[in-house]
């Protein structure tokens, strides 16, 4: 897959541990543990991508596989790529300009690029980046006026598919953002003045393009985004509420449980997100991946799912769609590679991702995603009666 004309490929970042490991030098410490720090301990965070690792996969060979689609079908549309941009507050902050080059990446490679409530960028002005390929996601708690005024912001601008977050009734401690004294607004004393003063790059380009805040909190209907407020407006009767108010495409995120998701597929809702947000809100959350055979169980084999939460390799992609999900979103590894190098960061991360997916796809003895079934598993889920390496048996979920 071709990077988009004018940016050139990156001579360093060929995954996501390079992007990893140059952001980690490039960034202020309290933006980086930022973008990688979870809750508690941070066990369920490295469980997540462990557990990617301990899948495997089962090569078939002589399959007539010269030409290879990595296009997906996904609620009535076809994206470029099996994957798109996860939801994730101010994205900014990971280098001055990302929502710029997210919009772009988004439009380049034909995928669905979450604009999340707290961004860094206006609702409007994100879709006036990247029109049909931006969704828009929600919290709700703080107010529930100014949330329901995001809504209507949404409608207004054109957005066609709304991503309700449901798993964060209150923002987890987050050990690192403690210690780091993070917040939004930044509050500055000496710990963060050295910081900054040792990462002159970021915090330079960062002042002359103006420090980021949470765009559509800017006054509107008097809400004040406050990172630690509660978010617990999100509840049953809201989502019965919000599927008679949306008329578009209607997901909701955060989900583990198979009989929440049983739930949400009933109360109308158009995909459920499978996500434990990457280990940031419970420290002791299953794997997402161990979670996601046992919802595609509960909620049948047409209801779309879209899964996110470890995925850091190509291979993981085609790992999560072969263990039910119908669609993948990255999170972290987007921030490290803006982080890393900006625009030519993301695009060689774009660009590994893709790449992986064919050759992965080549190597599987398949020609398309609509192939990557549970078959291509080793053992196969049938042959194992439950998730390789995991003592979650799927035969154990009530459906
Ligand atoms: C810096 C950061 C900010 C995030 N902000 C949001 C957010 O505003 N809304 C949301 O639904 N999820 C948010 N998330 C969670 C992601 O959407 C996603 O679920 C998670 O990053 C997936 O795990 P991964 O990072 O291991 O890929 C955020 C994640 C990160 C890393």
């Amino acid at each position: 897959m071709t990077v988009p004309k004018g940016i050139r490929p990156s001579r360093q970042i060929f995954s996501t541990e390079d992007a990893r490991r140059i952001a980690a030098r490039r960034l202020p410490k309290l933006i980086f543990d930022f973008i990688e720090g979870s809750a508690g301990r941070e066990v369920s965070a490295g469980r997540n991508t462990r557990r990617f690792d301990e899948i495997m996969l089962q090569p078939r060979v002589m399959a007539d596989v010269a030409v290879r689609s990595v296009a997906t079908r996904l609620m009535g549309r076809t994206y470029g790529l099996p994957f798109g941009i996860a939801p994730m507050g101010m994205c900014d902050l990971s280098w001055p300009g990302a929502d710029k080059h997210l919009a772009l990446a988004a439009k380049h490679y034909d995928v669905p690029l979450c604009l999340s409530s707290a961004a860094s960028t206006s609702i409007e002005e994100m879709y006036g980046r990247a029109d049909e390929n931006t969704w828009f996601q929600l919290y709700v708690g703080q107010s529930m006026e100014h949330s329901m005024s995001l809504v209507d912001r949404a409608e207004a601008a054109g957005y066609d598919t709304l991503i309700l977050t449901v798993d964060v009734p209150q923002v987890s401690r987050r050990i690192r953002d403690l210690r780091n004294g993070f917040q939004v607004p930044f509050s500055i004393g000496p710990k963060q003045f050295v910081d900054f003063a040792l990462h002159p790059r970021w915090s330079l380009t960062t002042l002359i393009n103006g420090v980021p805040s949470a765009k559509n909190f800017a006054g509107d209907k008097g809400a004040k985004f406050d990172r630690n407020g509660s978010r617990a407006g999100a509840d049953w009767a809201f989502l019965d509420q919000l599927r008679d108010r949306w008329k578009g495409k209607l997901v909701v995120k955060g989900v583990t449980s198979a009989d929440d998701a049983k739930r949400i597929q009933r109360c109308g809702a158009d995909a459920v997100y499978v996500s434990n947000h990457g280990g940031r809100q419970l420290d002791s959350v299953p794997p997402a991946i161990d979670l996601l055979p046992l919802i595609r169980n509960a909620v049948g084999p047409d209801y779309p799912l879209i899964f996110d939460s470890g995925i850091r390799s190509g291979e993981d992609v085609v790992k999560a769609l072969a263990l039910g999900a119908d669609f993948v979103m990255v999170g972290r590894p987007i921030l490290f590679a803006l982080g890393a190098e900006a625009e030519i960061g993301l695009n060689a991360l774009f660009s590994a991702f893709a790449g992986e997916i064919s050759t992965t796809m080549a190597q599987l003895g398949i020609s398309g995603t609509d192939q990557i079934l549970e078959q291509v598993l080793f053992p196969s889920l049938d042959q194992a009666g439950k998730m390789p390496g995991s003592n979650l048996k799927r035969t154990n979920i009530s459906t």
